[in-house]
């Protein structure tokens, strides 16, 4: 091919399960394009997996010894697609610091200690990129990382699980329960046979960490992401959500708050369900997809949306860095590094305003009502709405009370419910979902 140095960048594959297979088909179908893209051969010189037995058709590529793979001298390019913290984190330091280029789709790592490997890259002007790592097929990271370099982010917010949005979809459309939602993500594969990565939070909060990372430049780990995952979602949660026009989604919102007063600026990062509304473009994300919004001083509202999950969609994102940092190594550059430079600090989550819809089991007599508003009141908290149902206005019976907040503070939102609950008029707490108008104009509940 005309324009060639003769010199392939020769390329390490570390696992080879739903995106490796998919990697390494790419790879074979598309070498003539890939070559004319990157100036160069990019060749497949081998292949680390668990069980190579199982690999037959990768023949002479495939080893068992992911570490001696990992610094032979015919390797330029690492490409991780093994998942977990280690051995993924030990390979990966060693490629860096053997000069390799490392490509990896691993949130889990990053999440934990992407810091390491960003400085370990830095050390040796080797390349790190990880688009695969969150929402998939979506480019999302190199338009955070590079296109909105110039502008200020200040959120970013979208639905980066296809399994937990696929199983709130699911019972949204048909009303099912939680178990019987989950049971049907399993039998169709997308949630895996141990489900708490997903329906818990923790891969949703891995992304977001990610994302709060590279928007705000500041360093943001899994462990400052405040978490809550779908499990206690309930049919009656999201009927009750249909009726004041939101749709329950599990969210992750990075949010930066301007200094105030003695505050300083700060960035705060969480994932949990909320009531958003119908109206804003998340909500009509149904099923497996993910899709995020993105707002910045300058560019307005933007939203990035598509396959969140599966093999070939996540390897299309591998194949993407791969040209990138292949292409770097031809024309002799580097890409961008990891920016920190803000380093603002990650508030807790008590301090963060959020805004609740309590549902309560109380007793239908006189006087409840004004009490259980006065606990709001007292803890500093605004009620945007209240609603009765059932009861038979004579007394002694129950009813069904819900309770939609403003803004408050999440410390002073979670002292009231736990307050309440202690009330003897209050039978129970049914359900306490955070609502999320997401900065859209839709109706703010009770006005
Ligand atoms: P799989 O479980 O399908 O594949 C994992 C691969 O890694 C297997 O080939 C396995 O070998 C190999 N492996 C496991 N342990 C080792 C080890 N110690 N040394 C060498 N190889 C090892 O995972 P996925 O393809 O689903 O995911 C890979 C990565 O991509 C993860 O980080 C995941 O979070 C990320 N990702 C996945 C998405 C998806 O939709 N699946 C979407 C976005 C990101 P063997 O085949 O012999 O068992
Ligand atoms: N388990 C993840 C999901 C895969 O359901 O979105 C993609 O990271």
């Amino acid at each position: 091919m005309g324009g060639m140095s003769g010199n392939a960048v020769r390329v390490a594959l570390l696992g080879c399960g739903t995106v490796g297979s998919e990697v390494v088909r790419l790879l074979h179908e598309q070498a003539d394009e890939l070559a004319a893209r990157v100036g160069d051969r990019v060749e497949l010189v081998g292949v680390a997996v668990r069980r190579p037995h199982k690999h037959a058709e990768l023949g002479e590529l495939v080893t068992a010894d992911a570490a001696a793979l990992v610094t032979r001298d015919d390797v330029d390019v690492v490409v991780e697609v093994v998942g977990g913290i280690e051995p993924a984190r030990t390979l990966l330091l060693e490629a860096l610091k053997a000069g390799k280029s490392v490509v990896t789709a691993n949130k889990a790592l990053l999440a934990d200690d992407g810091a390491t490997l960003a400085e370990a890259a830095d050390s040796s002007g080797a390349d790190l990129y990880y688009e695969a790592s969150v929402a998939g097929a979506i480019p999302l990271l190199r338009p955070l990382r590079e296109s909105l370099a110039g502008d200020r982010i200040t959120r970013v917010a979208g639905i980066v699980n296809g399994t937990t949005n696929f199983i709130l979809s699911a019972m949204a459309a048909s009303g099912s329960s939680y178990a019987d939602a989950l049971e049907e993500a399993t039998r169709l594969g997308y949630a895996e046979a141990d489900p708490s990565a997903d329906v818990d939070g923790y891969d949703a909060a891995s992304k977001a960490a990610i994302l709060a990372s590279l928007a705000f430049h500041t360093r943001v780990t899994a462990a400052d992401v405040y978490c809550e995952g779908i499990r206690a979602v309930t049919p009656a949660d999201i009927a009750a959500a249909g009726e004041l026009g939101f749709v329950i989604k599990l969210i992750a919102i990075c949010e930066r708050t301007p200094a105030v007063a003695t505050q300083p600026e700060s960035v705060a990062v969480r994932v949990h369900p909320a009531m958003i509304p119908a109206a804003h473009p998340l909500a009509a994300v149904d099923g497996a997809f993910n899709a995020v919004f993105v707002e910045a001083e300058a560019a307005g509202q933007l939203m990035f949306y598509g396959q969140g999950a599966g093999g070939a969609p996540t390897a299309s994102a591998v194949l993407g860095d791969l040209v990138a940092v292949a292409r770097n190594r031809v024309i002799g550059g580097r890409g961008p590094r990891e920016s920190a430079h803000a380093n603002l600090p990650v508030r807790a989550m008590g301090t963060v305003p959020t805004r609740y819809h309590v549902s309560l089991d109380v007793a239908d007599r006189a006087g409840v009502l004004a009490g259980i508003a006065g606990e709001f009141a007292h803890h500093g908290v605004s009620i945007a709405a209240v609603r009765q149902t059932g009861g038979r206005g004579g007394g002694g019976g129950d009813a069904r009370l819900v309770v939609v907040t403003h803004a408050a503070p999440e410390a002073a939102l979670a002292a009231t419910v736990q307050v309440l609950s202690g009330l003897e008029a209050v039978r129970g707490v049914d359900s306490v979902v955070r609502v999320e108008d997401l900065g859209r104009t839709a109706p703010e509940v009770g006005s």
